[in-house]
């Protein structure tokens, strides 16, 4: 089942540490969604001028039974839409699109998996937890934040793994440091054979570095930038090498946001590497020029951009700050479409483009 748009009400909120919780009924959306994936919600209510949809990770589905199913998903503030979300009551409407990217992929064999989450980030790894329990795989969970009101599921991960390890930055709960400092000794403990990461990018580059230490496989849940959630508008391209060694400007909402971390190139984040495939100029490293490049491939069309290097244009258009990035979007008609109630096919795309394609993906074999 592909991704749905639905409106669905809020049928609980609360608050956790720094964070708000809302639980949403969306009918379709929870019983495709698997860990890892994420739901693109309208915000700012039905005369906003918002237009861009806000991502959030799916923290538990509840697939429907008497009860139609619902997502929650924990809600950090950090500008207007954020804020706007933390202040929806329950009974209220939101229009949910999701479940959007590819999950993580679950290894075939009962091996070891460390999961590290920091901040809000721990939030999708909770489904993860439970399914590679399922399948017989240990976990053990590193949650970190810069503060214990920023660590995220304590609680929830001391029913759920096996040992639980959390570090925050000013040492108000647990180690003080951060998450990779402890995580080589998680491994070397626990004699595990997979990681999963969500947090935000230097948490994950330096999670990557341990994993790639120990010669161990890890899986990271990327949050860059987004504008449309669906692959249009380019906004959330990262260089990514391919199986054959390629460097594309990858998409992370559609072909993320989980990636094989040692395919991501954490040094050129933020440009378009010279030898990405499709580089229009090999030496556009910097941001400016390399954002011009990037426009002149979306004006080229999806097929090509999807191909060749989008680049931190795309990031000209979210990095640009909130206004410009929706103005922006208006004028794309692209990201107009993430914002303002989505067509058939642009949910057509979604559906062949993440959660098949997902299904088809590196889910097990990589491990
Ligand atoms: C796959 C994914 C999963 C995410 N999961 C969560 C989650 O579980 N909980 C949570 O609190 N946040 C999550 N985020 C980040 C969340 O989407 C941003 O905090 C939110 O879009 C900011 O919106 P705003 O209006 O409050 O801020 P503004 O800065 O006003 O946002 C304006 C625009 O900037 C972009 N933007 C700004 N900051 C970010 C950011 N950090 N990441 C991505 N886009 C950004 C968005 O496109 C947004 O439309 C996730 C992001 C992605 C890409
Ligand atoms: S957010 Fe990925 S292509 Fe638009």
């Amino acid at each position: 089942m592909g991704a749905v748009q639905v409106r669905g009400e809020v049928l609980a909120r609360r608050r956790a540490g720094a964070y708000h919780l809302l639980e949403v009924v969306a009918p379709g959306v929870a019983e495709a969604a698997r860990p890892g994936q994420f739901v693109a919600l309208r915000v700012g209510g039905p005369l906003s001028g918002l237009l861009l949809r806000r991502a959030f990770a799916i923290y538990r589905a509840t697939p429907a039974r008497s009860y139609a199913g619902t997502v929650q998903f924990v809600v950090g503030v950090h500008g207007t839409g954020t804020e706007w979300l933390a202040g929806v009551r329950q009974g209220e409407q939101l229009d949910v699109v999701g479940p959007l990217g590819r999950p993580f992929p679950l290894p075939t064999a009962a091996v070891g998996c460390v999961l590290v989450g920091g901040g809000y980030g721990s939030a999708s790894l909770f489904g993860l937890a439970e399914a590679l329990r399922a399948r017989d795989c240990r976990v053990d969970m590193v949650l970190g934040a810069a503060t214990a009101d920023r660590v995220f599921g304590e609680q929830e991960a001391k029913r759920t793994a096996a040992s639980v390890t959390v570090t925050t930055e000013d040492g108000s709960s647990g180690v003080q440091g951060l998450v990779s400092d402890v995580l080589p000794d998680v491994v070397e403990r626990t004699g595990a054979l997979a990681v999963y990461a969500c947090g935000p990018m230097p948490m994950l580059r330096t999670v990557s570095e341990v994993a790639a230490s120990f010669a161990i496989p890890c899986h990271v849940a990327v949050e860059e930038e987004m504008a449309c959630g669906i692959g249009v508008c380019m906004t959330c391209v990262l260089p990514v090498i391919g199986e054959d060694g390629v460097t594309r400007m990858t998409r992370s909402c559609v072909d993320g946001p989980v990636f094989l971390a040692d395919r991501v190139r954490w040094d050129d984040l933020g440009t378009v590497p010279a030898d990405a495939l499709g580089a229009t100029d090999p030496g556009a490293t910097d941001p400016d020029t390399a954002g011009l490049g990037a426009a002149g491939l979306g004006a080229a069309g999806l097929d090509t951009a999807g191909l060749g290097a989008g680049g931190p244009g795309a990031a000209g258009l979210g990095a640009a700050g909130l206004d410009t990035a929706e103005l922006g979007a208006a004028g794309l008609g692209a990201a107009g479409l993430g914002a303002g109630g989505l067509g058939a096919a642009g949910l057509g795309v979604v559906s062949a483009g993440s959660a098949a394609a997902g299904a088809a993906g590196p889910a097990g074999g990589e491990q």
